[in-house]
């Protein structure tokens, strides 16, 4: 892990690097407020290299984790998901993702609902317990 990598919270000047970020991913931004995302910056350059949501509607939901192509596996994507999971102290039991990458999810402790995918995406669910 790069030590001069920071995750934090997004704030509305973060919203055009992150949506430039996820183009690059192919994902979308789906018009959520930057209070839903959290970033990984590298802060010396002032450069955002991932970014991750939280959704907490009906249920809680990591939804949309990436990272630059140009930083993957310095385990950037962990650090943003164990981010999340570790600052939610309201959140229930249960965390869920609905993803095309189970095995980034597993070895973060993620188990499969069940085996069926969707469109490519299988749901997943992190317990607290
Ligand atoms: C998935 C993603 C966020 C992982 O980010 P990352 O910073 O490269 O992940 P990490 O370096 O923390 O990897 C952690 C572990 O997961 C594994 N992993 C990461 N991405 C993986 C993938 N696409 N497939 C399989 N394993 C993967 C790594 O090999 C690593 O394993 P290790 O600990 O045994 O070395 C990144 O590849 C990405 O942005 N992908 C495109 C967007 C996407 O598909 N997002 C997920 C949908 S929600």
């Amino acid at each position: 892990m790069n030590p001069n990598i920071t995750i934090r919270r997004a704030t509305n000047k973060d919203l055009l690097s992150v949506y430039l970020l996820l183009s690059n991913c192919l994902l979308e931004m789906y018009d959520l407020p930057a209070e839903n995302f959290i970033v990984a910056e590298i802060a010396y350059k002032n450069k955002i290299v991932g970014t991750a949501v939280e959704i907490n509607r009906n249920y809680p939901e990591i939804h949309t984790v990436a990272v630059h192509p140009s930083y993957r596996s310095k385990g950037i994507g962990s650090k943003l998901v164990n981010y999340l999971l570790e600052r939610q102290p309201d959140w229930r039991e249960y965390i869920y993702v609905q993803t095309v990458t189970p095995e980034f999810f597993g070895k973060l402790g993620f188990l499969k609902l069940d085996d069926v995918y969707h469109k490519g995406y299988v749901s997943m669910f992190y317990s607290l317990k």
